[in-house]
This record gives structure tokens, C-alpha cells and sequence, in this order.
């Protein structure tokens, strides 16, 4: 395999020769760098690096790519923790319905919202969705995300559950970048059950699990816990399930209403709880005694006009605190984590730092990478990013609108 070396590094971002699984409260302002750098990648994994000053020269030539990266920094790519990239079709005229005043959840009473995507993902056929989420994923390693987690969720019935579900694992074995698969039937209910819940809860639990554990198409299990969607009770009688299965809950929580679901998330070992825009004191306490990390959606609060989530509260209170994008078509259609990180530093007052470990260590802990990918650490995974000509980090969130990517580098070879 080939063996590449980036020479030259004006900065390079995140070093740790022995990285930490997350960072929590004044620990994520810390970054370590090396200014005038140089890195070596072996077998598609960081193998060493060091100072310019102290660069020990080329000795073997041999299948050797050399990178200049003056003027630039390396960085270890951004993990994504939460999308919904395998959709089919888009929403945009919801987008202007919400202009003109209908509010997200008006939108999805009258059958809209997560619904339409449902319509739309039922009549795809699966190798047209598949491809519709190959050029999504493209698009975001393009970005710099270099790992990614794909709910399903927009099938709700069993056949296009596992539709969804085949999809993410198709994009998984495109070995492009670390691909993490969350089962999220429970993230509405489907017009053929409408006012009968309990049957469509009962199809989650008696067929489609089952199956999707038969099949080996998922890691984690989600729920949308909201009113009008899926209870803390409905929450902890699919997680109890899918843990039987070998399932590690994750859930979407505090979005649109305080609905306990950080509580039900904490109680069951959820390795991950997402959204939190209604997230009160008394849940900041809860999360203090978990390993469960709290995951801001700054694209869907954003999106939808919410009240934002508590991050810097929750860092203050000593907290680890992650950010991703939610990548879906109705509330939040960008997967670009750079932009994901200027509004952790403008809306939620994260620092640079703070707002880079959100999108790198933090969340890859998360999705359980955390000995893969997240920092330039010796046999972690050569996903790396190259910027442009830049004169520090915080030029990356400063410069919201600029695409600042120059080379995203993937298995230490080069991939655009
Ligand atoms: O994470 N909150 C629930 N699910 C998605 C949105 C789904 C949709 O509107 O299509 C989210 O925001
Ligand atoms: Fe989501």
C-alpha cells in the first residue's frame, strides 16, 4: 500500500500519542497543535509526525506520495453523528409553506413533514435512492466529513424500513468513509396506522427488529420522542427491545417539547441524546451521572427558527457537549459540519476549539470511533482534511460561507 507524507503543515490540529475518548467541560477548549509539521500515513493510518525542525528526511521513495501543505493546517476530518442522508425527492415548498407562516408541526398535521419523505421513499425504487444518497454522501466527504451515522425512518413500514436500511449498508460498503447504520422506525407514525399507535409499535417490535437484526442492518436504535410522535414509555419499550438485539439506543429529544426523553435516554444507556432545545436544569443534572453525550442539531434549530439548546450551559456545567448536523429534507437539508461549527461558535458561544473537538472527538465517541478517528493520534485512521490557505482555525467558522477544503484525504490516500 501506498505511503504518503505532508510535509510543510503550517498547523497540525488535534495531536494526542495517546488520545482521549471525549472531552468534557474546560478540557474542550483544549487543542494541541504542532506548528511547521510534518505527518507520515502508513496502511491508511496515521503512523507518525513532528516538527519540520526536527524531520528526519526521506530514506525510502518507494511508493511514497509527498504533499506540500505550506500555508495550510491538517486536521483530523469531522465525524458526523447524526444525519438522515438516505431520502428520496426533497421538501423545499415546505420550506416556503414555513416563510409564509405554517409552523413545522401544522406542516406535518396535515401530512407533510416526515410523512411526505415517506410517500416519496416508498414509490423509490431502491437502486434510485441509492443513488440520490451516494451523491449526498460525495457532496459531505467533500465537506470534510470523514465518518457519518444514516438513520432510517422514512420507510415506516417493513419493506421500506429494510429498503432504507440495505441503502445505508450499500454506502457502507462503498469503503469510502466509516459508515454507522441506526434503525429509527419510531420516528413517526404511518398514515395506515393513524390513530392506532400501538399496531404500529407492535410492527416495530414483532417484525421489523427481528428482521433488521436477522439481516445485521443496523448498530443503533433511535426514536423521535416528542407529543404526537413516540412517548418516554413508547422510547423505553423500543430501546429495552433493541438492546435485546444488540441494538445501542440513541434518540432524538427535547426538539419541539420538553418530553422526558433525556431521562428515558440516560436510564437506558443511550450513548448519545439529540436536539435538546428543551432541555431544563434538572435534565443537565441527569446527564452529569451518564455516559450519554448530549448532541446539539445547530442546522435544525437553526432551520425551523428554535430556541437553541443549552451548549454552553452544559460545558459550563462540566459537560462533554457534541455537534452534527441532522442532515435530512425537512429540518435541516446542509451536512456541512464546517458550517455546523460557525454556528456552534456564533448562536451557541463555543470558542473554535471548542467547536472543532464538538465535530471531531466528541462526536466520534459517539458513534463508538473513538480509538479510529477524532485526533492525529499514531494507528488512528488517515481521514484528514487539508485546508486552503488559512492563518489559523478560527478562520474555518469565521469565514461561515467560504469552502475552505482543499484535500480530503481518506485512508491516507487522496480523494478528490
Ligand atoms: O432530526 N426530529 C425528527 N426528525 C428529523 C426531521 C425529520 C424531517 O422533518 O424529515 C430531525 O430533525
Ligand atoms: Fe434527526
Amino acid at each position: 500500500m501506498k505511503k504518503l507524507l505532508i510535509k510543510n503543515i503550517k498547523t497540525l490540529v488535534s495531536v494526542y500519542e495517546k488520545a482521549p475518548a471525549k472531552l468534557s467541560g474546560k478540557a474542550m477548549a483544549q487543542l494541541p497543535c504542532i506548528e511547521n509539521a510534518w505527518l507520515a500515513c502508513e496502511e491508511g493510518k496515521i503512523a507518525e509526525y513532528g516538527s519540520m525542525e526536527d524531520f528526519p528526511g526521506i530514506s525510502d521513495w518507494k511508493d511514497l506520495q509527498v504533499l506540500d501543505a505550506t500555508g495550510k493546517l491538517v486536521l483530523p476530518g469531522f465525524v458526523d453523528s447524526h444525519t438522515h442522508l438516505v431520502y428520496a425527492g426533497n421538501r423545499e415548498t415546505e420550506f416556503v409553506d414555513r416563510i409564509n407562516g405554517l409552523s413545522y408541526e401544522e406542516i406535518a398535521a396535515r401530512g407533510g413533514g416526515i410523512l411526505n419523505s415517506a410517500q416519496n421513499l416508498r414509490t423509490c425504487s431502491e437502486d434510485e435512492l441509492f443513488e440520490q444518497s451516494k451523491q449526498r454522501l460525495r457532496e459531505i466527504i467533500t465537506q470534510g466529513t470523514v465518518a457519518v451515522e444514516i438513520k432510517s425512518g422514512y420507510g415506516l413500514s417493513t419493506e421500506s424500513e429494510l429498503k432504507m436500511l440495505r441503502v445505508i449498508r450499500r454506502l457502507r460498503d462503498l469503503n469510502w468513509i466509516p459508515v454507522k447504520a441506526t434503525f429509527l422506525g419510531a420516528h413517526a407514525i404511518p398514515v395506515e396506522f393513524k390513530g392506532n399507535k400501538q399496531g404500529y409499535l407492535n410492527l416495530i417490535l414483532d417484525e421489523m427488529l427481528p428482521q433488521i437484526a436477522k439481516e445485521g442492518l443496523a448498530d443503533y436504535i433511535d426514536a423521535f420522542c416528542e407529543s404526537n410522535y413516540f412517548s418516554a414509555e413508547d422510547t423505553r419499550k423500543i430501546f429495552e427491545a433493541g438492546k435485546k438485539y444488540g441494538l445501542t439506543p440513541r434518540l432524538h429529544a427535547e426538539q419541539l417539547s420538553h418530553s422526558n426523553g433525556i431521562k428515558t435516554a440516560v436510564e437506558c444507556g443511550a450513548i448519545s441524546v439529540d436536539h435538546l432545545e428543551f432541555c431544563t436544569d434538572a435534565d443537565i443534572e441527569l446527564l452529569k451521572n451518564s455516559s450519554t453525550m448530549p448532541t446539539v442539531l445547530p442546522g435544525a434549530a437553526f432551520f425551523l427558527n428554535l430556541p437553541l439548546p443549552p451548549a454552553r450551559k452544559m460545558i459550563d456545567a462540566g459537560l462533554p457537549v457534541a455537534f452534527a448536523s441532522d442532515y435530512n429534507p425537512g429540518s435541516s437539508p446542509s451536512g456541512n459540519m464546517k458550517l455546523m461549527m460557525s454556528m456552534a461558535c456564533v448562536q451557541y458561544k463555543l470558542n473554535p476549539e471548542e467547536a472543532f473537538n464538538a465535530v471531531t472527538i466528541n462526536t466520534a465517541y459517539s458513534l463508538g470511533l473513538e480509538n479510529e478517528l477524532g485526533s492525529i493520534t499514531p494507528g488512528k485512521r488517515a481521514n484528514l482534511i487539508l485546508t486552503k490557505n488559512i492563518p489559523s482555525l478560527g478562520f474555518l467558522p469565521y469565514a461561515f460561507g467560504s469552502d475552505l477544503i482543499d484535500t480530503v484525504i481518506l485512508n491516507g490516500t487522496v480523494w478528490n
